[in-house]
């Protein structure tokens, strides 16, 4: 990216009662949160316009780590969504008035099935689960995040992807009045991202809905967003309205803005440093400004789940 000027919790319900529901405690903690939201309240600062609604029937994941969640503050206000802005408080703050309904996403390519769904027939066919899953960004802070969303795999054998399609693209909406960050020319719009096809029917990724079990806030990419957990955060594209089957790998938007630092892979690599910081630390939101950085591990820790994709495959030229 350009670089500009408790308790082990466990589940979401008991993250959302004490972290999320429990205005007081929040303010009380005196935590200044930039963009004046404290003020506010919890509710208001986070989910201003949202419907933010209660997702129902969400199953439990073996994939989810036991790590400490980090608190829905930290998730909410502290994000990368340029589209809103470039500041870590500019997404929270300028995707209030953000209508993520109606939403349509496009399926096109390789594929048996294509055409355009409402994202409430896109999702209905998948079982939810929720996913706790540790975010690590490239620029080397990390947060664990209780993600709710469909195993992408699920949603990819649906559409019945053809021998030809090696690759899977996603796009962002592009629409300047709605995502006013769209008229600086910082990258090049709309956003995109893809994976290999063996990376997007690997079960770890999914198509994420909502964190905390509710609905995905506007600044965390509602409606639908990817999580990809082995790779930096920038893999993760938020607001996607179009997937792609490609015969070839699709260009990605930070490949496009700086080549010799952003990869396509862009897997999770100590070893591997960005060509102006090391990748070899990284710094945990919400540990406290005086907590050391702690090492971060190949892969992001999911090794025994994704390496056997990179099989023969040089890490450092393919970063
Ligand atoms: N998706 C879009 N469309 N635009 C962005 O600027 N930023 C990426 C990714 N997805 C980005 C995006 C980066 S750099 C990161 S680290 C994650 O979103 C941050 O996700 P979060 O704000 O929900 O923590």
């Amino acid at each position: 990216m350009l670089i500009k000027k408790p308790n082990k919790i466990r589940s979401y319900e008991i993250t959302s009662e004490r972290n999320y529901l429990n205005r007081r405690s929040f303010i009380q903690s005196g935590c200044l949160i930039a963009g004046g939201i404290l003020s506010q309240g919890i509710h208001s600062a986070n989910l201003p316009d949202q419907p933010f609604d209660k997702l129902e029937n969400i199953n439990k994941s073996d994939y989810s780590t036991d790590e400490q969640i980090n608190n829905i503050i930290d998730v909410t206000s502290y994000n990368n969504y340029y589209e809103f802005g470039m500041g870590k408080a500019d997404p929270n703050r300028n995707s209030r008035e953000f209508q993520s309904r109606p939403w349509e996403i496009e399926v096109s390519g390789e594929a048996e099935i294509t055409g355009n769904f409402d994202i409430e027939d896109f999702i209905k066919p998948y079982q939810l689960e929720e996913r706790i899953y540790r975010m690590r960004c490239v620029e080397a802070w990390s947060m664990v995040i209780p993600w709710v969303g469909v195993p992408l795999v699920d949603v990819i054998k649906k559409f019945k992807p053809l021998s030809s399609a090696k690759f899977v693209k996603f796009e962002t909406l592009y629409d300047k009045k709605r995502m006013p960050g769209q008229k600086s020319r910082v990258l090049r719009w709309p956003y995109r991202e893809g994976l290999t096809i063996a990376e997007a029917t690997n079960p770890l990724p999914i198509l994420a809905v909502g964190i905390y079990g509710r609905a995905l806030p506007n600044q965390n990419g509602a409606p639908i967003r990817l999580v990809v957990p082995w790779k930096y955060g920038f893999k993760g594209i938020k607001g996607i309205v179009k997937i792609s089957f490609e015969k070839s790998q699709p260009k990605t938007s930070w490949q496009m803005a700086a080549p010799n630092e952003y990869g396509f892979y862009a897997n999770v690599n100590p070893k591997v440093s960005h060509p102006r910081w090391s990748q070899a630390r990284e710094r945990r939101i919400g540990s406290g400004v005086f907590a050391s950085k702690q090492p971060t591990l190949l892969f992001n820790g999911y090794e025994e789940h994704v390496a056997h994709l990179y099989d023969g495959l040089n890490l450092r030229r393919h970063f």
